[in-house]
């Protein structure tokens, strides 16, 4: 192979390890026990050539690393992941590198998790997994695990793009649900699914579903009783939920995040847990991650998950291929699937192109 590419963690599927083959590179994968490498691992890994580098989001991608792979005549790296705010946007520019995500692929598995954990917290489906497995069961009775109906109720989506849209989508046609949802962007397409499905369920004879677009983030929290996060993390949407946010919501409200843990203030959150037992969270991110903040682990209204949203077969699969065809399309002067000079700046589909 006349390139040389590497990624730093191994990956699932073999088709993108073929494209890469198959398009003259020399693919070295890192295959070090460690879960998390550091910006001196990868240094060494970039080492004195290297066209292209594929990395993960708890890599540390800014000024150290971009300078290293600039310096071995790299020209591209990819995120295998949609969000990217491991990378620093802007060190990668100065240094001539181009950075590539993978949106798309992700879309739907990771509405799907975040369905998931809304059904499972409004079933409260771990804690009575765990009641069964503890041998406490010991008959039928009218008040075990009782939990709510999410049919009729709302659900309220903040951040409305791709991943916010399926999981509306989900969440209004599967359990009829009415939909509000807060976006800097209106999603048109989202309104007009929940208008026909509202009609389809009339002509019916069935209570519509309604949709609305809030003007502010806090009439969702105010009036949804599910709540799923769905924006994208930057100095804006840090503690986007705090303790006066969680104020605000429902007391039996669900809060689910499948986006980044520092959308929320993961402190407040613990004690907003301990006063009141009704509410309840299902979380796949956390603000320390790998950690949790003291407390959480304990609390019976939490579901916790380790980042899992993205982790089906088929969209880790393609994932990697997408990251693969990033870094492949820059270093060969062609962009396959997408233009890799340029990670996604907007929260949705709809929004005008940058100037
Ligand atoms: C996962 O968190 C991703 O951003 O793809
Ligand atoms: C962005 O993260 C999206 O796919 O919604």
């Amino acid at each position: 192979g006349k390139y040389r590419v590497v990624s730093t963690k191994p990956m699932p599927g073999t088709r993108w390890i073929n494209l890469l083959i198959e398009q003259d590179c020399r693919l070295e994968i890192c295959t070090q026990k460690k879960t998390i490498l550091s910006v001196e691992d990868i240094i060494s890994l970039i080492g004195d050539k290297c066209d292209g580098v594929i990395g993960q989001l708890t890599e540390d991608w800014g000024e150290k690393l971009f300078s290293a792979l600039s310096r071995a005549g790299g020209k591209a790296f990819s995120n295998m992941a949609v969000g990217y705010n491991n990378v620093d946007v802007n060190a990668a520019n100065k240094y001539g590198v181009a950075v590539g995500n993978t949106p798309g692929v992700l879309t739907e598995t990771t509405a799907e998790l975040a369905a998931s954990l809304s059904l499972s917290a409004a079933r409260r489906i771990v804690e009575a997994d765990e009641f069964m497995r503890a041998g406490l069961y010991d008959g039928w009775l009218p008040h075990l695990f009782v939990g709510n109906l999410l049919k009729g109720q709302t659900v309220g989506v903040i951040g409305a793009g791709r991943i916010g849209s399926a999981y509306a989508r989900m969440m209004v046609e599967g359990f009829k649900m009415n939909l509000i949802y807060y976006d800097l962007y209106q999603s048109t397409r989202l309104e007009k699914f929940v208008t026909a499905y509202g009609q389809f369920l009339k002509a019916n004879g069935e209570q519509p579903v309604t949709w609305k677009r809030a003007s502010t983030m806090d009439e969702v929290l105010r009036e949804a009783d599910v709540i799923s996060l769905h924006p994208v993390l930057d100095k804006t949407t840090y503690h986007l939920v705090n303790k006066e946010r969680l104020a605000m919501m429902k007391k039996e409200a669900i809060l689910i995040n499948c986006s980044r843990g520092p959308v929320i203030d993961e402190v407040a959150l613990v004690e907003h847990l301990k006063a009141n037992p009704m509410f309840r969270v299902g979380l796949d991110v956390f603000e320390d991650e790998p950690y949790m903040k003291p407390g959480l682990g304990e609390m019976k209204n939490a579901i916790v998950v380790p980042h899992i949203a993205s982790a089906s077969k088929w969209t880790r699969e393609g994932m990697a291929t997408l990251a693969a065809l990033n870094v492949l399309g820059k270093i060969k002067g062609y962009p396959i699937w997408s233009d890799p000079n340029r990670v996604e700046p907007f929260l949705n589909e709809n929004a005008p192109p940058p100037a």
